[in-house]
């Protein structure tokens, strides 16, 4: 991986399968020019959902939000390219929905901040943390495409 590379963790959230969504907000990264490098469906323990929302213990959404990522499957996802962490989040919107800006994943695919879709790394240290929690080393695979002239 180039320096100028870098990885951000996206899960898509148990709402984001029920509804369909995989496949549409899978196409925003692909279309925008990230590499996918990572990619699993998951149903996660109590564990790992409390792990990953650390930072939000002792909140008053805390446990309903872990009752929510645990309820059904996620797709946990590794996404790679230049400046990908702090892209994801302009691609994933606001984390309440109504404020999000239309073009906007949440903006455009939801309206409840408790059922807003998606999850992205909010900095490299956090991607790193959750990529870890996340994904084996062998679960991760990069790859060269024939010509990434057109994207950088
Ligand atoms: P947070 O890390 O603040 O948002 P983001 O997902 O944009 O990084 O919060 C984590 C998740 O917690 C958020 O996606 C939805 C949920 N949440 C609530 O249910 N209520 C709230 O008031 C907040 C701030 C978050
Ligand atoms: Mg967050």
């Amino acid at each position: 991986m180039s320096a100028q590379q870098e990885r951000t963790f996206i899960a898509l959230k148990p709402d984001a399968v029920q509804r369909n969504l995989v496949g549409e907000v899978i196409r925003r990264f692909e279309a925008k020019g990230f590499k996918l490098v990572g990619l699993k469906l998951v149903k996660p323990s109590v564990e790992t959902a409390e792990e990953h929302y650390a930072e939000h213990k002792g909140k008053g959404f805390y446990k309903g939000l872990v009752d929510f990522i645990t309820s059904g499957p996620v797709v946990a996802m590794v996404w790679q390219g230049k400046g990908v962490v702090a892209s994801a989040r302009k691609l994933i919107g606001a984390t309440n929905p109504l404020t999000s800006e239309p073009g906007t994943i949440r903006g455009d695919l939801a309206v409840d901040v408790g059922r807003n879709v998606i999850h992205g790394s909010d900095s490299t240290d956090s991607a790193q943390r959750e990529i870890s929690l996340w994904f084996k080393e062998g679960e991760i695979a990069d790859w060269t495409p024939v010509s990434n002239a057109w994207v950088y």
